[in-house]
């Protein structure tokens, strides 16, 4: 069997916080493939930095194990493991020109300056900064900067390449840009990576897998797709994408679907996950108690009120016209808030405060979770 590129098991740390001690990264298991690009998303505090802290050796695991390659890592120092660590602040040395700094780990390590030239122009090369080596990091833009800061971390060839929000310093446009060289350079150099992010977009379009945490846990672990389109938790659905999330009445449940009461009247079915979730009390649906029902915005319509039963009657709060879509804000009758956002037509009715609706939730786009 190939040797997987990184293990965690049960990686969990702790820190002192005044009297208190405080799980800052609980239980995490993980297994990353060769090659693979893994982003860590979650809010901040939620445990993304000191996870990847351990898997680089500057903190050492409370608890669990890190193997690399087949080799149990936990606790072998950082200068031992062949990584390689991009932070946001990027930290080039000022006084440095371009070339001096991307060659600065291979002179530290010894190596000839023979070797050293032809390793630092590739590496430059890579990351499209050919014709600046004799600049100083002052004379660079941001982006630039942090290409250098690339090229010096790739140029000692890694086994496992780890970003911590590399691009949160970088003005919005730019940032885009550089989402999709990182992860084009990634494909290319076929390099083990592990990104932390706390930007959804940037999660969902670099990833091969996406890692979601919450409060030092991990909430689910899938792909892109499967992360928004089968949440696995309330909160993966609600930190994906803002679905809306309703508590609805179950009326019937069937071994894949369930039935809820729609406020007001009617009845609505869809899908019902049965999350294999890593910390829930209860997975179970019962008739009498709520479900939560994950929607989301570009997949409800807006139509004028009808009586159909299994529409939704909704009452518009605001509805703000975006040019390609209408952002609708809307109340259903149990009070509970629902966002839809409907592609704008040329001459399509734009519903106005105050006005009676009817919301039709597209059933295959519609889950069911535990309430
Ligand atoms: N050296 C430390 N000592 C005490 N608490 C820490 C230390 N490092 C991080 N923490 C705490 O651990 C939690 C997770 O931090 P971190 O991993 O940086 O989160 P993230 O990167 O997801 O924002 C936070 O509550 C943070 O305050
Ligand atoms: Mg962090």
């Amino acid at each position: 069997m190939k040797k997987s590129a990184l293990e965690l098991r049960d990686v969990t740390k702790v820190f002192q916080k005044g009297n208190d001690m405080f799980r800052a990264v609980d239980m995490v298991n993980l297994s990353v493939a060769e090659g693979e690009m893994v982003t860590f998303l979650g809010p901040s505090g939620c445990g993304k930095t000191t996870t990847l802290r351990m898997v680089a050796g500057f903190e050492l695991p409370t608890d669990g194990r890190i193997t690399i390659r087949g080799a149990d890592m936990t606790n072998t120092p950082v200068n031992k493991r062949q990584i390689g660590f991009v932070f946001q602040n990027y930290a080039l040395f000022p006084h440095m020109s371009v070339y001096n700094n991307v060659a600065y780990g291979l002179k530290a390590r010894g190596e000839k300056e023979s070797v050293i030239r032809p390793k630092v122009f590739s590496a430059l090369e890579l990351v499209g900064l050919k014709q600046v080596e004799n600049r100083y990091p002052g004379q660079l833009s941001g982006g630039e900067q942090q290409r250098v800061a690339l090229a010096r971390v790739i140029v000692m060839e890694p086994q496992l390449l780890l970003m911590d929000e590399p691009l949160s310093n970088l003005d919005a446009k730019l940032r885009l840009h550089m989402r999709s060289e990182i992860r084009k350079l990634q494909k290319k150099l076929g390099i083990t990576c592990l990104y932390v992010t706390h930007d959804q977009g940037e999660a969902l379009t670099m990833a091969d897998r996406i890692v979601v945490m919450n409060k030092g846990r991990v909430e689910q672990i899938g792909t892109p797709f499967e992360i928004y389109s089968n949440p696995q938790s309330l909160f993966v659905a609600d930190f994906i994408g803002h679905a809306n999330v309703l508590h609805l009445p179950v009326t019937s449940i069937g071994d894949e679907k369930i039935s809820v009461e729609i406020p007001g009247g009617g009845s609505f079915s869809a899908r019902a996950l049965r999350p294999q979730v890593y910390h829930a009390s209860d997975t179970i649906y019962r008739t009498g108690s709520t479900a939560a029902l994950i929607v989301r915005p570009e997949n409800i319509g807006v139509i004028e009120r009808d009586s159909d039963e299994n529409h939704f009657a909704a009452v518009v709060v605001s509805a703000i016209f975006v040019g390609s879509h209408i952002e609708y804000e809307m109340t259903l009758k149990n009070g509970e808030a629902v966002k839809a956002s409907v592609p704008y037509q040329n001459g399509m009715t734009i519903f106005r405060e105050g006005q009676e609706v009817s919301l039709i939730f597209d059933a295959p786009n519609s889950v069911f979770l535990p309430s």
